[in-house]
Parts: C-alpha cells; structure tokens; sequence
C-alpha cells in the first residue's frame, strides 16, 4: 500500500505520516529532509540556491548529511524551498523517491508532490492543512523546545513566504491531487489528527 501525505510546511503532515507507517507497518520518507540536504550541500559549497547549476551539484550530497540537526532549521527550510524550485534539482530527486514510494509492500511518503507526481497511483492521498497562524504557532513552540527564541511574527512571514513560493512555482506547485482527502489540522491536537488520518486512509482503500 502507498500512502500520499502532501501540505504545506508546519502543517503536521510529517507527524501524521509517520504515525501513518507505524500503524501500517510501512517505511516513512520525509522528501521535504532530501530538499533540504540539498539547499544545505548548496550553502556548505559557497554557492546561490537560485542559481540552477550550483543547485543541481548539490544534488549528489552524501547520504550522512540527511541525519544533520541543521536541516531541521527555518533557514534550512528557506533554502530547500528555493532550491527546489528547479526542474533539475526535482528531476535528480525523483527516481530516489519513486524507488522508495514503489518498494514491495508500499511506504508513506510525505511532500508537496507526492499525490501529483511521486505517485499518483497512491492507495491513499491526504493533503494536510492548518491555517497560517496555527501553523506559525506550533514552529514558535517547537523552536523555543530547541531553546530558540525566535518572534512568532517572524515566523508566520516566512512560512507564508515559503507557502507563496512552494504554490506558485511552475514545476510541480504544491496542490491538492485529485483524488486527495482534505484533512485541516488547525483545531486538532496531534491524537485527533493521527486518528484522523488513519480512517481516511482506511476509507479510500476500502474504496479501492
Ligand atoms: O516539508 P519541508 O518543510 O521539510 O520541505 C522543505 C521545502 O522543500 C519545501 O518548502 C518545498 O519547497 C520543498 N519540497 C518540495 N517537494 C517535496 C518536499 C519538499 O518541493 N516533495
């Protein structure tokens, strides 16, 4: 079984697709961390995120960079976002994540376009939201749990910047498939949402 989770940044879509896996029993991808690893090779090189070519070198970083705590930064999350704008850097990143998605038995992965181009032939798509504020409030939380004091204002500018960016690129925007489950988080807490997400799940693949 494949499971499609996609959404926006902060929306608990990784939280609800790694509950997803262990439910299941499938393996989880996070494809926003192969992103990210890319955005941070493109930093560690010295070059432009927005420039094609330093982009795409950066797409044969090394495997060990995916378990660096840097990735999991707003910064880092800047730079994925911009990165991933480039049809090469999405094209190196594909048959990666194909792989993953069409390994026997199935797996969950979770993305902005993972419905729309990884696998649309999922048993089972959710696309994840929660309003800006809601979003903006978990970052806020889960950072200062990181000892991070960041303004929360700040916060909801980058995650509508990142948003604006990740819908209106040309190249796989991020969007709701057709044929995806909406599922909005904002006034769930984390036990509704999972629980949630598992009865859609198992409503479509009764479905079929
Ligand atoms: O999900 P996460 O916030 O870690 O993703 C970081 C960035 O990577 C996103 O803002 C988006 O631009 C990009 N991304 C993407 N396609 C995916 C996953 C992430 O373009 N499947």
């Amino acid at each position: 079984m494949i499971i499609a989770v996609d959404g926006p940044t902060a929306s608990g879509k990784g939280t609800i697709a790694k509950a997803l896996a262990a439910h299941f029993g499938l393996s989880h991808l996070d494809t926003g961390l192969l992103y990210r690893a890319v955005g941070r090779q493109v930093f560690l090189n010295g070059g432009n995120p927005d420039d094609p070519a330093d982009a795409l070198a950066a797409c044969t970083f090394a495997d060990t960079l995916l378990n660096d705590p840097e990735l999991r930064t707003e910064e880092s999350g800047g730079y994925a976002s911009r990165v991933s704008i480039h049809p090469a850097v999405r094209a190196a990143l594909l048959a990666r994540q194909q792989a993953f998605a069409n390994q026997p038995g199935g797996a969950v992965l979770d993305g902005r376009d993972i419905a729309t181009v990884i696998a649309p032939h999922a048993d089972a798509k959710l696309f994840v939201t929660a309003s800006v504020s809601a979003r903006a409030m978990r970052r806020w939380v889960e950072m200062k749990g990181f000892g991070l004091d960041v303004e929360r204002a700040a916060i909801e500018a980058d995650l509508e910047a990142r948003d604006e960016r990740d819908r209106n690129r040309a190249e796989a925007p991020l969007r709701q498939a057709d044929g995806a489950v909406l599922l909005d988080t904002s006034n769930l807490a984390k036990e509704m949402a999972v629980a949630m997400a598992i009865a859609l799940v198992e409503k479509q693949v009764a479905r079929g």
